[in-house]
């Protein structure tokens, strides 16, 4: 009782009910969400903190920035998701609230897409600056093992590295990835290469050009940390991926290098297990194995590789 009237209450007002619906969708700083709702600063961060201690957001730190969500799991998710299950969609002050939510995502995917365009060249020789690929690509490898494979898809492909180092295992392999500066490189790469099971597609990671349940193996190589949704490309992976399907994950741990976030269109300062764990949760995924790979370098990054499969019984 206590904690459905707190919930309630906390919610129970218009403003908190918008915040509540706009971090159902998606998570945002304190700058953004006062941008979104037209409000200013010190009122917004009043209304987050009430509905904070009723226990229906959740609110993380990640470098500078500071993020809040709704709560995904306990008493308190319960409450939030019936609250927000109960909004009215049609209401035109929520679909404001969405349009300006579509404005602030659109604006970080131009920054993303034109910092992959204008990388594309250079994009092998960055990749290879905070730990040795090659001692990435070793373990990923191992991990993956030899089993043949009929279809393969390497989702985030940009310049086809990891589509060309798995694509032996698998009958058809296909890379896909939204830049088409990468993909012309990935393209040149795979001519070169002379194999000709390889293709790659222009294609969104959010929406992927192939049907149900028809991927045998998946990668998605030090992409999740560029997007606003993680999770929600996992679904959608999770979705192609055939049952019993395998999915590789290799992302960055987590890490406070700001720059890369100002100038390397991060969105995120990498990934910690936990998240990785509950948005495969949340997408049918199981998580068979993680490992890290430590950066030799004092204040290097660190590689997080996780093995993922589709429909066994969650570890
Ligand atoms: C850091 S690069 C990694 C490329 C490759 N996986 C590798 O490790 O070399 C990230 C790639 O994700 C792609 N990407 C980002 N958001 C995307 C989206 N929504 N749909 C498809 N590709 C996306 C970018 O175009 C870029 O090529």
């Amino acid at each position: 009782m206590e904690e459905l009237l707190a919930g309630l209450r906390a919610a129970g007002e218009d403003t908190r009910l918008r915040l509540l619906h706009l971090l159902s969708r998606a998570e945002f700083n304190v700058s953004e969400l006062t941008q979104i709702l037209g409000q200013s600063q010190p009122r917004v961060s009043r209304h987050l903190k009430l509905m904070m201690d009723a226990g229906l957001l959740d609110r993380f730190k990640e470098g500078s920035w500071v993020l809040f969500r709704m709560r995904e799991e306990g008493r308190g998710a319960e409450i939030a998701a019936a609250i927000v299950a109960m909004i009215p969609r049609t209401d035109p002050v929520l679909r404001r609230d969405l349009a300006r939510v579509d404005e602030i995502l659109q604006a970080r995917r131009e920054v993303a897409d034109e910092y992959f365009g204008a990388n594309a060249k250079n994009w092998d020789e960055m990749r290879s600056l905070h730990i040795s690929e090659s001692q990435v690509e070793d373990a990923l490898l191992n991990m993956v093992g030899k089993t043949k494979v009929n279809s393969f898809v390497d989702v985030g492909t940009g310049t086809g590295r990891i589509l060309e180092l798995l694509a032996p295992l698998a009958k058809h392999a296909t890379g896909v990835d939204a830049s088409r500066e990468m993909l012309a490189i990935a393209r040149a790469r795979i001519a070169e290469s002379g194999l000709d099971h390889i293709q790659v597609r222009q294609g969104d990671i959010f929406s992927l050009p192939f049907d149900d349940d028809t991927a045998d193996l998946m990668s998605v190589h030090q992409v999740l940390h560029f997007l606003d949704n993680p999770g929600g490309a996992l679904e959608e992976a999770a979705r192609v991926l055939a049952p019993k399907g395998r999915l590789f994950i290799v992302d960055f741990a987590p890490h406070e290098l700001e720059f890369l976030r100002d100038e390397h269109a991060h969105r995120r300062l990498g990934l910690s297990d936990v998240d990785v764990r509950r948005w495969c949760g949340r997408a049918g995924l199981s998580v068979d194995e993680h490992i890290t790979l430590p950066s030799p370098k004092k204040d290097g990054l660190t590689v997080s590789l996780w093995a993922c499969s589709k429909g066994v019984a969650a570890s």
